[in-house]
């Protein structure tokens, strides 16, 4: 996390909430996955920080993207991204998406046996494999797992890649991603070994991807020895990877005031974010690390709830403090990844504004004002569809 006097000043001048990240974060982030997986081709999946700043440093530093929705594909191609640099992803694609990556001319995962059909003809195919595994995360962030509804069957694979030769479609090869915040590399072998299995059936491929969901503390030198040693089960000239969460979560910063305190069975400090600003707590459960801006003695433990009018609506719980003045800031850290990009305009909220530090700091979103939260309806009003 950047230093206190930093923080403070970015809070100062952009307001709060105010999402900050720190560049060299980011960078520092993708130099340890290139360490750790080599010439592996990086595709940063967008999803969990599509912010145009972060997203162009990212590119200019040779990764790639993947993309999930008509919106994601949509910035993909603002930027000018090329055929090779997206890969087009999800279960449940539209029309516009097969439209939008055709254009492009991304790379498509086809994620159930019955998509071969519906690809762009001639398009380039990965097929996601479900390796049914449950692995050691949150129920909602597990995705290989045998109730997932995520990829193909282990015992179906082989026909959807014959299917998708039949077609004349480009099979570059097989797709695989577990799950989020995993971080032992036990149940990625475990899963890679899986997909392994099918080299027999399936036979050479250009590439694997293995897809993301390393945790911010997890083992990559161990992920990318199970990744290599599947890569050479399928004699695959490639290795593709997806992270999402390793290359921005610890960049990000949400900075917070307090606007009071109280107590009733629990001792509140009540600031000026909250589930909308900051989902994760709430539907995960998950802990993200806290550090008030503010020196003093520890004045014991507080739970910090946000302005919603939702008893679930806590950023963090047991958390030490010094004594809390109104207008003071906290920093919930670990908050680059599904931060911003999950915050929402409940409750009429506008959506925070986020800044970037590079040496000095830059404003990458403008804190929403109510009109734009607003604006699409008073557009229905003059546009019918
Ligand atoms: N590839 C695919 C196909 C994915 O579905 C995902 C994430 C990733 C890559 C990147 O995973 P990562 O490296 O970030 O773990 N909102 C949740 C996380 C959902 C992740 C969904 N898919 C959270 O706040 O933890």
């Amino acid at each position: 996390m950047l230093p206190d006097e930093q923080l403070l000043e970015a809070a100062e001048r952009f307001g709060t909430p105010l999402y900050v990240y720190d560049a060299r974060e980011i960078d520092a982030a993708l130099a340890r996955v290139r360490a750790a997986f080599g010439d592996a081709r990086v595709f940063y999946a967008m999803k969990a920080n599509s912010n145009f700043a972060v997203l162009r440093r990212l590119r200019a530093a040779g990764v790639g993207f993947e993309a999930v929705s008509p919106g994601e594909l949509a910035r993909a191609r603002f930027l000018g991204c090329s055929g090779d640099e997206v890969i087009v992803n999800g279960p449940a694609k539209t029309p516009q998406e097969y439209a939008l990556g055709g254009e492009i001319g991304a790379t498509f995962v086809v994620d159930r046996e019955e998509e071969v059909e519906r690809v762009p003809a001639g398009a380039r195919v990965l097929v996601r494999v479900n390796p049914a595994l449950d692995v050691s995360t949150h129920d909602h962030l597990a995705t290989g797992a045998p109730v997932s509804k995520f990829g193909v069957r282990l015992d179906r694979v082989a026909a959807t890649v014959a299917a998708a030769r039949a077609r004349g479609l480009h099979l570059r090869g097989l797709h695989v991603h577990i799950g989020s915040a995993i971080r032992d590399a036990s149940d990625f072998l475990a899963a890679f070994e899986r997909l392994a299995g099918l080299a027999s059936t399936v036979g050479e491929l250009e590439v694997l991807d293995v897809g993301g969901g390393w945790g911010v503390d997890a083992d990559l030198a161990g992920i990318a020895r199970a990744a290599r040693e599947a890569q050479a089960a399928f004699g695959a000239r490639e290795l593709w990877v997806e992270p999402g969460r390793y290359l921005v979560a610890t960049s990000g910063t949400l900075l917070t005031r307090v606007v009071g305190t109280k107590e009733t069975g629990r001792r509140f400090v009540l600031v000026d974010a909250g589930m909308t600003e900051l989902l994760r707590p709430m539907l995960y459960g998950a802990t993200h690390p806290v550090r008030p801006l503010w020196a003093g003695a520890d004045a014991g433990l507080f739970d910090l709830a946000g302005p919603a009018c939702e008893s679930g609506d806590l950023l963090a719980r047991d958390v030490p403090l010094p004594e809390p003045a109104v207008g003071a800031v906290l920093a919930v850290g670990q908050a680059g990844a599904y931060g911003a990009v999950m915050s929402s305009t409940y409750l009429s909220r506008s959506r925070p504004a986020e800044a970037l530090w590079d040496g000095e700091w830059r404003l990458v979103r403008r804190r929403e004002r109510p009109e734009d939260v607003w604006r699409a309806e008073l557009d229905a009003e003059t546009v019918t569809a």
